[in-house]
């Protein structure tokens, strides 16, 4: 029997939300969000400060639980399941922080080898092989002895990288892995970012401010505003969106912005 166009969509996508909302307090985060997130493509949101994108993240990996609504990895719903149950999703998911905190009396190759002492019982040989191709991947071979203080602001970002990446997820998830970088170690970032869509068939949700960045890493750019998606589409599309509150965001205009950047 042939597939509906809902079936095939559940089908293709790797992560779905389905009508979720998230409060807290007097702050409404995220309002009625249907989502589906393709396998093995880079889906990027965007959005104004405090218009809900970490929060729509880490629903992903159940960090925050909706107040109403659905979250399916993989097709198997996980907002419901114990702390317990998630481990082996999580383990099969990247994650790359904000502050992107890696334990500062640790060195480098420590730091990216934490979720594997953690998650399997490699032994040191093996773990020490996987840290240093991990450093290799994300062009810090040789940086393994460094601790985070010894490190640039990028070559942080990229041990935190070689971290989320110590298990070999299929999924990435970045919230802001360019912001405070300069435009060439930005670059490295995004460069990264499609290498790991490209060679290891990684799907990516990447959560930035950095318009350059969507546009380069994105198959898919969502936009968030007040914590509803405003907009969907390919970077040409969303580029050429005729919605005031999309060319406000992507010209820097204050003016169309969240109330609390004002
Ligand atoms: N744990 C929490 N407790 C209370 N309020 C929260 C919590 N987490 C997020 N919020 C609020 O929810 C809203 C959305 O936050 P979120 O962190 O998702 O914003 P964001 O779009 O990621 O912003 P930024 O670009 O500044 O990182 C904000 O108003 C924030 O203050
Ligand atoms: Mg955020």
């Amino acid at each position: 029997m042939a597939q509906s166009a809902t079936e095939i969509e559940s089908t293709k996508s790797l992560f779905e939300l389905r009508g979720v909302i998230k409060r807290f307090g007097r702050v409404q985060a995220l309002t009625d969000i249907h989502l589906h997130l393709e396998r093995g493509k880079t889906t990027v949101i965007i959005g104004p400060s405090g218009c809900g994108k970490t929060v729509l993240l880490k629903h992903l990996i159940v960090l925050i639980r909706p107040d109403r609504g659905e979250v399916y990895f993989d097709r198997v719903r996980i907002d419901n399941l114990p702390e317990s149950r998630l481990t082996a999703m999580r383990r099969r998911c990247g994650f790359l922080f904000q502050a992107g905190a890696l334990f500062d009396s640790e060195t480098a190759a420590q730091n990216v080898a934490f979720p594997l002492v953690q998650h399997t019982d490699y032994p040191a040989e093996q773990i020490d092989r996987i840290v240093q191709d991990k450093l290799a991947i994300v062009g810090l071979a040789g940086f393994g002895d460094r601790l985070p203080s010894e490190l640039s602001g990028g070559q942080i970002k990229r041990v935190a990288l070689a971290r989320a990446i110590a298990l070999s997820p299929e999924v990435i998830l970045y919230d802001e892995p360019t912001t405070g970088l300069d435009p060439i170690r930005a670059e490295v970032i995004n460069d990264l970012i499609i290498k790991l869509q490209r060679e290891l068939k990684i799907t990516s949700i990447v959560v930035t401010h950095d318009l350059h960045s969507a546009y380069k890493v994105g198959d898919r750019i969502v936009m968030l505003s007040h914590g509803r998606i405003v907009a969907d589409g390919t970077p040409s599309q969303i580029r050429q969106s005729q919605q005031d509150e999309v060319q406000y965001f992507l010209q820097g205009r204050s003016d169309g912005l969240d109330g609390d950047l004002l």
